[in-house]
């Protein structure tokens, strides 16, 4: 089978196809309004504790969760601003942020999760918010510390966005999907990107653009000023517009939910996944701070030069504070062991849920901005800047 063959193919040892995915677009409007929920609770409530999940479909957002908060918000004004910058403001388009239906299904936290958790404890001693188990990964094969793959294929969604917004693109609908594989060799553990074998995009339309027009428009001014010409070459593929029509899109096409793109918001398929999504979810959510926790921790490693590539994993209990375990996985690209990076690891990081917080300044509304174009990679996010470490 076609899975099978990707496998094979990975474990070659010199060239390997790896692929990934980004981007569709009624899970990520989901994801974009659950953090923008978190937001507005945290600029008033920095310790607001939320779990806010999104359901969208034609006409209709459904907002669920248990928040405690000190915050008033206006639930119907945050969703419907969110929708708006997103792009969906008629009904031509599949959605309308002034027409569309939102119903609220908001509890409070549950009191024996927040006695088992924060309550009359020292923020340092909170316990993590939940059990479980979450990754990061980081590789040298680009500046950010990031896959190229997913990288580039976060910049095409980003630069379609940006023709469309400035109005370079005008036939350009919000809805876009893109894929990129790269060709890589691999190196003593590292990997190295060689060229990119395939791109993929499917972009939602105006009607009556024909697809030829489309295809050039997309390779002329999306692909060529987004993949840096020396991995372009006669060999690669372009499937633009493969389904030949894609005028409706949005939540009308493809109902929508939060945090179903856990692999577009973290490492497109590298490295590996604990399972847990991170939008509408306050930093006492391991599944969120941990995951940021652990890419810190491995961009750290790698731009200390400790080695070429490294899968940091944690792993945590409901109410208990320190992670259950810590591992560190280098796939052979470090002059030192496992062992020896383990240890500088715990010399160098408190992955306590409340230390951490406060080391990555979590409690600021800064999520919104995290739930598209990836959660990582990102200069401008605390668990981007590579701590400086002593061994
Ligand atoms: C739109 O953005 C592109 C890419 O950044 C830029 O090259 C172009 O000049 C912009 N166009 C307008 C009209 O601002």
């Amino acid at each position: 089978s076609r899975m099978k063959y990707i496998f094979r193919m990975a474990f070659v040892k010199t060239h390997s196809f790896i692929l990934f995915i980004l981007f569709s677009l009624p899970d990520k409007i989901c994801d974009q309004i659950s953090d923008a929920v978190l937001d507005a609770h945290l600029k008033q409530d920095p310790d607001a504790k939320v779990a806010c999940e999104t359901v969208c479909k034609t006409g209709m957002v459904l907002l669920c969760g248990e928040i405690t908060s000190r915050a008033n918000v206006d639930y119907q004004k945050v969703v419907r601003d969110t929708i708006k910058h997103i792009g969906y403001d008629n009904s031509e388009k599949g959605f309308d942020y002034k027409t569309c239906n939102v119903l609220v299904a908001l509890e409070q936290q549950s009191p024996d999760i927040a006695q088992g958790v924060h309550v009359d404890r020292q923020e340092e001693d909170m316990g993590a918010g939940d059990q479980g188990l979450m990754f990061g990964y980081a590789t040298d094969e680009t500046e950010e510390c990031m896959p190229l793959t997913i990288i580039l294929a976060h910049k095409l969604n980003y630069k379609m966005a940006e023709l469309r917004r400035n109005g370079t693109i005008p036939w350009l609908r919000p809805d876009s999907k893109t894929q990129v594989t790269v060709h890589y060799e691999q190196q003593d553990g590292a990997v190295i990107p060689k060229r990119v074998h395939t791109v993929v995009i499917s972009v939602q339309h105006d009607d009556f653009i024909s697809l030829e027009e489309q295809k050039n428009v997309l390779k002329e001014k999306v692909i060529k000023a987004v993949v840096p010409a020396k991995y372009l070459d006669d060999r690669t593929i372009y499937h633009l517009q493969p389904s030949g029509r894609f005028v409706i899109g949005g939540p009308q096409g493809d109902a929508g939910v939060t945090g179903r793109k856990i692999i577009v918001d973290t490492y497109g398929g590298w490295g590996a996944h604990g399972g847990g999504a991170f939008s509408g979810k306050d930093f006492s959510k391991v599944d969120r701070s941990a995951a940021y926790a652990a890419r810190w921790v491995a961009k750290s490693l790698v731009k200390a030069e400790l080695c070429r590539r490294v899968l940091v994993q944690v792993s945590y209990a409901i109410g208990v504070a320190h992670p259950l375990s810590i591992s560190v996985f280098t796939y052979g690209s470090s002059q030192r062991s496992e062992k020896e990076l383990l240890q500088i690891v715990n010399k160098n990081f408190d992955l306590r849920p409340g230390v951490i917080v406060r080391e990555l300044n979590l409690k600021r509304p800064i999520y919104q901005n995290t739930a598209c174009y990836g959660h990582f990679g990102r200069s401008e996010f605390t668990w981007e800047v590579p701590k400086v470490l002593n061994f």
